[in-house]
């Protein structure tokens, strides 16, 4: 069995990210109004029009907080104020710092559910990261059927039935943390990777079949955010460590 806690602590002022640190910092989306001002101070004219064109204000805020975090998280590795940094998007969407504001060096990858955002940070090494608040799902086996590969179904098939939601979500994490770290979004096929999702087993990238030795290239960690959530890290290379923050500082 693994330990299946995640210690967040709080950052030190002089917050240093060597080469083979992965820092992840848990973000709490419902902020206080007077907060909200604060990020939304430090949105770049693009982000606040996509803030407001989500349908829900609590999506409008949740995605204002998320950002303005970022922003404010990244600041503190590039050295640069929160609203002077640039972000450069791929083909598929993902995010990355302009490399004349920390992006010659920093990577990135965000991901929210359920009021909560986790935000992973290295250097030089490419990265994903994914959280969900776990919830029930009436058609959990057609959505299994639907994503998940032939060997993790045949899995998830063997276990008891109250653990069958919980190795669901530990599976659909670490499956989209690697997604999120190759960068190409759903246009990777679900099924050319298994993953690891008996829980308290170790989570692992235990095979890909479109690239060979892919598997080898990438670590995967879970971790774990709070009550109700699971969530998974995948970094490139094997020889990092990881260090939790807790956001606000
Ligand atoms: C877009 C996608 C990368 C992640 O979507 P998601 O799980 O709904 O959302 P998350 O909260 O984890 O991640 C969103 C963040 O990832 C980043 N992101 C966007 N496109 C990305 C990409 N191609 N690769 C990596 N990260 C990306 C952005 O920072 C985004 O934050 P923003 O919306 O505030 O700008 C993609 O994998 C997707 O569409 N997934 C749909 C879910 C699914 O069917 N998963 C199957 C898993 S078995």
């Amino acid at each position: 069995m693994t330990d299946r806690s995640t210690q967040w602590d709080t950052p030190p002022s002089n917050l240093v990210l060597e080469p083979e640190d992965v820092h992840i910092w848990r973000i709490a989306l419902d902020q206080p109004d007077w907060r909200l001002q604060h990020y939304a101070q430090v949105l770049a004219p693009d982000e606040t029009t996509r803030a407001k064109r989500f349908y829900f204000e609590r999506d409008q805020k949740h995605f204002t907080v998320g950002r303005g975090a970022l922003r404010m998280i990244l600041s503190r590795y590039a050295g640069l104020a929160p609203s002077q940094l640039q972000f450069t998007y791929t083909s598929y969407g993902k995010p990355a710092l302009a490399e004349t504001t920390g992006g010659d060096t920093l990577r990135f990858n965000l991901s929210h559910s359920a009021g909560m955002a986790l935000c992973a940070v290295t250097r030089n090494r490419e990265v994903g990261v994914d959280i969900e608040g776990i919830r029930e799902l009436s058609d959990l086996p057609q959505i299994a059927r639907q994503f998940f590969s032939a060997n993790e179904n045949a899995v998830l098939h063997t276990l008891p039935q109250e653990i069958q939601t919980e190795a669901f979500f530990t599976c659909w994490t670490r499956k989209e943390a690697y997604i999120k770290a190759i960068g190409e979004g759903l246009s990777m096929p679900l099924d050319c990777f298994d993953v690891s999702l008996v829980p308290g087993e170790p989570a692992e990238l235990l095979a890909t079949r479109r690239v060979e030795d892919e598997a080898s290239r990438w670590l995967l960690r879970e971790l774990f955010p709070g009550d109700g959530f699971l969530a998974a890290v995948v970094v490139e290379g094997h020889d990092w460590r990881l260090r939790c923050w807790q956001w606000p500082g």
